[in-house]
């Protein structure tokens, strides 16, 4: 089974990743796969939370923080700027406790608290999921297509679920550390206790969102996830593994696309010793690809001429990744 085909026997699945390890080719392949669809008439939107900003590179369009912006008839690109969100995030929090105690500044205590709070890479997490869950619910696209950053970094926000859980804790530490000084403001102000925990409810809420979204990244029926491999050793002992550990987070693995491929066919040709030892090694690594992943690789890409940027290459993987690159 090829790409074509597992896009047009599942169509439910509408969420679709790529992942793998750093620059083997992620975001390559998803506006390759964006491209596609668009052109097969449906509505796409291709979007990551990446700092590297590598869709405006890919499209030589500035997208970064600008909400989604239209590539072509069908095709929406969206890099969402991560840091103003956890600056956002701040500002929120900061205005509930404001809220809260009738104040109209943060005080230093509880200024540092939110600083240090906001520092945690939970925290970090949690904002940029958050934006995700925005641009998933929010759009009413026919596909979405979440362009991941490597491997490592994935895992965590598909674990998002458990990451809430550890920032809520802390949160709620803190609001213990915080209640001493509550009291305080309270007498001051010669009001009872606050009874209800405004800021606690909230994260309870959002903690309620995620999981319910969380739930549609790890089903099957909507949600995709590919592989990007390349023939070498030390990627294919990785992905084994990686694969092992998205199979216990319930990541439903769509299958296994390799990139890079040297085409065997310059063989044939004269050509230097050095090339001609690449193409025989990368050979015996696609056999233990076929071994390893058997009916699940669904692709083999060639290495192109020159970088796949710009529309006009785009389609040109496309129709490799779509067409004729079925491994068979
Ligand atoms: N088949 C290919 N032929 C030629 N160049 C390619 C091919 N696939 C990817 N590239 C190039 O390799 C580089 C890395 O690809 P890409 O940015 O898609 O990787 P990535 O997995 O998204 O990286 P990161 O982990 O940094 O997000 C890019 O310059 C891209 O143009
Ligand atoms: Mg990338």
């Amino acid at each position: 089974m090829g790409m074509r085909e597992v896009f047009e026997k599942n169509p439910g699945r509408r969420y679709i990743m790529f992942g793998g390890k750093g620059g083997l080719g992620k975001t390559t392949f998803s506006a390759a796969t964006a491209y596609w669809l668009a052109k097969q008439g449906k509505k796409v939107l291709v979007f990551s939370v990446d700092p590297q900003a590598s869709l405006t590179d890919i499209f030589q369009k500035d997208i970064f923080g600008k909400g989604p912006v239209k590539i072509m008839e069908n095709l929406w690109a969206q890099e969402i700027d991560a840091d103003s969100h956890i600056k956002a995030y701040q500002g929120e929090i900061r205005k509930k406790i404001l809220d809260m105690y009738g104040l109209e500044k943060v005080p230093d205590e509880i200024e540092n608290y939110i600083q240090a709070a906001s520092a945690e890479p939970a925290m970090e997490e949690s904002a940029i999921f958050d934006a995700v869950v925005d641009v998933v619910v929010q759009g009413d696209y026919d596909y979405y297509i979440y362009d991941l950053v490597p491997l490592g970094h994935a895992l965590y926000y598909l674990s998002m679920a458990k990451v809430y859980d550890e920032w809520i804790n802390k949160v709620t530490k803190l609001r213990e550390d915080m209640r001493e000084y509550e009291e305080m403001v309270s007498r001051l102000k010669r009001e009872k206790e606050t009874e209800q925990d405004a800021i606690l409810n909230e994260l309870v809420y959002i903690k309620k969102r995620i999981n319910a979204s969380s739930s549609i990244l790890t089903d099957k029926a909507k949600t995709a996830f590919f592989f990007v491999v390349t023939p070498e050793d030390m990627i294919i002992t990785d992905t084994k593994k990686a694969a092992t550990l998205f199979a216990q987070f319930d990541v439903p693995i769509a299958g296994y696309v390799v990139n890079r491929v040297i085409p065997q066919t310059l063989l044939k040709q004269t050509i230097p010793e050095y090339l001609a030892n690449r193409i025989k090694m990368q050979a015996t690594h696609l056999v233990d690809i076929k071994t390893i992943f058997g009916d699940q690789l669904l692709a083999l890409v060639p290495e192109l001429e020159r970088d796949v940027t710009g529309l006009g290459m785009i389609e040109k993987l496309a129709g490799i990744m779509y067409g004729d690159g079925t491994a068979g």
